[in-house]
């Protein structure tokens, strides 16, 4: 970061929100918050849901070129009117600090990548601070979603996992859980795994982000009961959530270094 700014060059992000999700809003709050905090520098564009598909490509299109905005980062879900993959696809890579587009996206598959995926990432780093060698492990990972479950599978691979990947229609789910020796749970369902779906000891993340019947942010696992059997585990919030952000102001300052260079 000290080199850049040496260069004269300050990272910068553009964060996109679209709509009055009140999850996305948290969500971009905080990627600004810690953009202050790191010294990166940010611009939010909060556009109206009724925004057309071609505006916010107008849009996406100009910050291309925006000699000042190394990443780009389009706040998901778009609202319905708006095709994700359209948008998605109209960022350069250079500039996709999501690692959403579909050259990233085939970059992770091979291995050789400029950009990790958020949210993964954070998962991978969180793993590995705390030690957990993942070389032979079974991992499941509960959820296929692009964002999360897809591109986890294949980082868990990487380091030599054994990744199996469960969906909604998954025969015998709890059976193939309490297999894992690493859970990942990213389905968007509030407390939906408990101690029945962990084998005693087993590693257990959460990456979810949901509201439980009283309204509390909470996560995908019942955490109280997970703790009976898992040795360790990631709570929500506070657990994956800040990794998710950390590994973004990652991404946007390797942007700004590899743009700088050409
Ligand atoms: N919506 C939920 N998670 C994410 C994320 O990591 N990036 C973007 N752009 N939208 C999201």
């Amino acid at each position: 970061m000290a080199e850049l700014k040496q260069k004269g060059v300050n990272p910068g992000l553009a964060v996109v929100i679209v709509g009055d999700d009140s999850a996305s809003r948290v969500y971009v709050n905080n990627k600004k918050k810690a953009c202050e905090y790191c010294g990166i520098y940010s611009e939010e564009y909060a556009l109206p849901a009724s925004t057309t598909e071609s505006e916010l490509l107008e849009l996406v299109e100009k910050l291309n070129t925006k000699a000042d905005i190394h990443g780009i980062l389009v706040q998901l879900p778009l609202p319905k009117h708006i095709n994700e993959e359209t948008i998605i696809n109209a960022i350069r890579p250079e500039k996709d600090v999501d690692a959403f587009h579909p050259v990233n996206v085939g970059k992770i598959m091979i291995g050789n990548f400029d950009f990790l995926p958020c949210t993964p990432a954070g998962v991978m780093e969180l793993l590995d601070d705390a030690g957990i060698d993942l070389c032979g492990k079974h991992c499941v990972v509960i959820g296929r979603s692009n964002i999360v479950g897809k591109p986890q599978a294949m980082l868990l691979l990487h380091k030599n996992a054994t990744v199996t990947i469960c969906h909604s229609k998954t025969a015998n789910l709890k059976e193939v859980a309490r297999t894992a020796d690493i859970l990942v749970v990213a389905v968007g369902r509030a407390k939906m795994v408990d101690e029945e779906y962990i084998k005693d000891g087993a590693v257990v993340i959460d990456v979810g982000m949901d509201r439980d019947e009283n309204g509390k942010l909470c996560g995908d696992v019942d955490f109280d009961s997970a703790c009976k059997k898992a040795s360790y585990i990631t709570p929500v919030p506070g657990g994956v959530g800040p990794m998710t952000i950390a590994t973004l102001m990652k991404n946007a300052v390797t942007a700004a270094i590899r743009q700088s260079e050409n």
